[in-house]
């Protein structure tokens, strides 16, 4: 086998690693989770699976790739046996799925940018008698979200086909810091208009009876939001892991890449609740087009929207690029490293083939919907389920012994790690997955009705 390349520097593996956990899940996602979860309660749940569960799992996930120093198919076998393999290709499948969609949605984005060079966000909703709804509908399905998804996936196949160092390093070195000087900017605008105090106020004051009332959704909600977000539960963080030298000491590099995600989707409520508020925009449950209707109305609405506009939509393209890089790396990685495929025919082949997996999204929302609720209530959660199964139960001690390298003795530490995996979090994690199943019948019970009323 050639050899394999590696990061040039830690700070290359941290904003790689940055780069994929900050996304569309930040940033489209995470607003319509909190409003369908009822703001600040979600916030609180989701927080806490991000402290309890996100952050022994993305460790997790570094061990099985760092130890193994291959893809996630050839690691999950490496490390547990044979038919781990299957799980590992369950993940190859994850990805590829989810870059098909997700490569839609950032098109979106891009659209929404491009209009606000051809005019302010207030004459384009003028346009459709300000019905934001149909603006979106209309901008955003058909050709031009097929053009859209084109160029994404074009520019998300360059940079994974130039390879390691070469292609991902070097893009998360602009694209990151780029991202957050332009979240930061915008947060701090975002401070200065007038509805400020009453968006911070929807997003950060939590009420006990929400979360007792509503935990049998808010559970799924947020584990499935905590994942996705990580970019855990389908083998990137296994994969930027296998590109690390011995000497890293994990559980630093860990705490550091969830404190920026977690930090950048923070951010990101901080700009979104007080635009929405200020425009006058309830933050309610529209789900995946909540972010286009409600952010075009407050733009429209607020002095400076067109640049302001302007600038958050480009971010948010940004952030998605260094998401999507991660996701085709897995399966590119796959290809190379078990199929003997070469670089560029990896990521060129895999990736027209996402591009046509997402075809449909371009053509109906009800895509969208179904690809999103199984790959993040379900399909992510199951995933992360059978690492910490693999980590926790079938071989702990190869674990310990990986996360103690580049540390020394934890002291006791690393067994509490794997036995708050063994048990508390594998319960957690299995009513999860049952809940997002449950959840997710709703969904495929409107599409077999949207499949009768339009086929
Ligand atoms: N973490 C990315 C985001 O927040 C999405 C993602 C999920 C990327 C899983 C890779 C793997 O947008």
């Amino acid at each position: 086998m050639a050899q394999r390349e590696t990061w040039s520097t830690r700070t290359g593996f941290i904003l790689a690693a940055v780069g994929s956990a900050v996304g569309l899940g930040n940033i489209w996602r995470f607003p319509f989770a909190v409003g369908d979860g009822g703001g600040a309660a979600f916030l609180i749940v989701y927080l806490a699976f991000i402290a309890l569960i996100g952050f022994p799992a993305i460790l997790a996930e570094f061990v099985v790739g760092r130890k193994t120093g291959r893809n996630p198919v050839g690691a999950l076998m490496e490390y547990g046996g044979e038919a781990w393999k299957y799980v590992g290709g369950v993940f190859v499948f994850i990805g590829i799925v989810l870059l098909s969609y997700y490569s839609v949605i950032a098109g979106w984005f891009i659209r929404y940018f491009l209009a606000g060079f051809q005019g302010s966000y207030a004459d384009h909703l003028a346009s459709y008698n300000g019905e934001a709804i149909e603006m979106f509908f209309d901008m955003t399905f058909g050709m031009s979200s097929v053009v859209l998804h084109t160029v994404f996936m074009a520019a998300t196949i360059g940079i994974v086909a130039l390879g390691i160092r070469q292609g991902i390093e070097l893009a998360v070195k602009l694209m990151v810091p780029a991202l957050i000087v332009l979240l930061v900017g915008l947060a701090v605008w975002a401070f200065t208009l007038d509805g400020a105090g009453a968006g911070y106020a929807y997003y950060l004051s939590p009420d006990a009876g929400t979360i007792a009332e509503n935990w049998a959704t808010l559970l799924p909600a947020a584990a499935g939001q905590a994942f996705f977000t990580l970019s855990l539960g389908m083998g990137v963080m296994i994969t930027y892991a296998s590109y690390l030298g011995e000497d890293r000491n994990l559980t630093k590099d860990a705490a550091t890449i969830i404190g920026f995600d977690t930090g950048i989707a923070f951010l990101a409520g901080l700009v979104v609740f007080p635009v929405f508020f200020s425009g006058g925009i309830e933050p309610g449950e529209g789900g995946p087009i909540t972010i286009f209707v409600s952010m075009t109305e407050a733009f429209a609405n607020i002095p400076g929207g067109r640049v302001l506009g302007l600038v958050f939509f480009g971010t948010v393209v940004i952030g998605a690029l260094s998401s999507a890089i991660s996701l085709l790396e897995v399966v590119t990685a796959y290809l190379i490293d078990e199929k003997g495929v070469d670089r560029w025919k990896a990521a060129g082949g895999i990736g027209l083939l996402i591009y046509v997996i997402g075809l449909p999204t371009t053509y109906d929302i009800i895509f969208i919907e179904l690809y999103d609720g199984f790959i993040d209530a379900v399909l992510l959660v199951f995933g992360a389920l059978m690492v910490m199964i693999l980590v926790g139960w079938v071989a702990p001690k190869v674990a310990v012994a990986e996360l103690e390298k580049g540390i020394g003795d934890l002291d006791g530490l690393a067994q509490a790690w794997i036995w708050a995996i063994r048990v508390p979090i594998i319960i957690v994690l299995v009513i999860s997955l049952y809940l997002g199943i449950v959840d997710y019948m709703d969904i495929l019970a409107s599409f077999s009705e949207w499949m009768n009323a339009n086929l």
